[in-house]
């Protein structure tokens, strides 16, 4: 299983903060943001991981992150030139996956469970990862058909359910030929919900509900949520 890391985007929901640096290299309480992700990936055993970054302050990953030494990985970095959306920055790390299985995880999204287990117990499709949320409609949002996933919708209006598709997703090899089929949507992005939905219409799509806390990190609100949760997490392990 290889790892991928999307930390692409230009982070304007940050408005200033986002000004001379980029949005995962910002303090989440007293780590860089980037460092959840890849510590998840590195703690579920993943080796070899890529990070796609964007154009502007791509060589400061390079400098805090290094190969990857500090945290026992091979790290290789992707760059995306535009902001093409989440399956563009996958699709551009094909020939790093190379056949095998991906986890792919977004740069800004905070996780408290561990991954080690789907992720060992994962074969082929597609396993997206859901948690329950009061502002359903900010993100992709399932729906149920038979205990099974029915669809996911990209920010709806109205949400039909309150589970929120988090920003973790295993794939098999044959995620990079979905993406290959999609058009943009209305944001003019090649959105990874598209990709998501390939695999429920196909029935290969699994899922598991996550029991700890999650929160992304894009919007000022979200960024100081995500601080809180990660500090009284470290609080109650005292
Ligand atoms: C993206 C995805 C969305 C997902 C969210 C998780 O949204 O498009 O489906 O729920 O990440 O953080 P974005 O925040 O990039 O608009």
């Amino acid at each position: 299983m290889k790892g991928v890391i999307l930390a692409g985007g230009t982070g304007s929901r940050l408005n200033e903060l986002t000004k001379i640096t980029n949005k995962h290299l910002l303090p989440v309480y007293d780590k860089p943001m980037i460092y959840y992700p890849l510590e998840k990936l590195a703690n579920a055993g993943i080796k070899e991981i890529v990070i796609v970054t964007g154009p502007e302050y791509s060589g400061h990953f390079v400098n805090l992150l290094g190969n990857g030494e500090e945290f026992k990985v091979n790290l290789t970095y992707r760059y995306q030139k535009e902001a093409g959306g989440i399956a563009q920055a996958l699709g551009l790390t094909e020939k790093f996956v190379d056949g095998d299985n991906c986890a792919v995880i977004l740069g800004d999204n905070i996780f408290e469970d561990s991954f080690e287990k789907p992720i060992k117990q994962f074969n082929s499709g597609a396993h997206i990862f859901i948690k329950e949320v009061e502002d359903p409609e900010r993100f992709g949002v399932a729906d149920f058909f038979e205990e099974k996933i029915g669809g996911i919708e990209e920010k709806p209006k109205n949400p039909k359910t309150n589970w929120a598709v988090t920003g973790c997703y295993l794939y098999d090899s044959t995620v990079f030929e979905v993406v290959k089929t999609l058009k943009p949507s209305r944001r003019g992005e090649l959105e990874i919900t598209d990709v998501n939905n390939y695999y429920v219409k196909k029935s290969l799509m699994t899922y598991t509900k996550l029991n700890g806390f999650w929160s992304d990190a894009g919007t000022i609100e979200s960024l100081y949520r995500a601080a809180t949760l990660v500090k009284n997490s470290k609080n109650e392990l005292k």
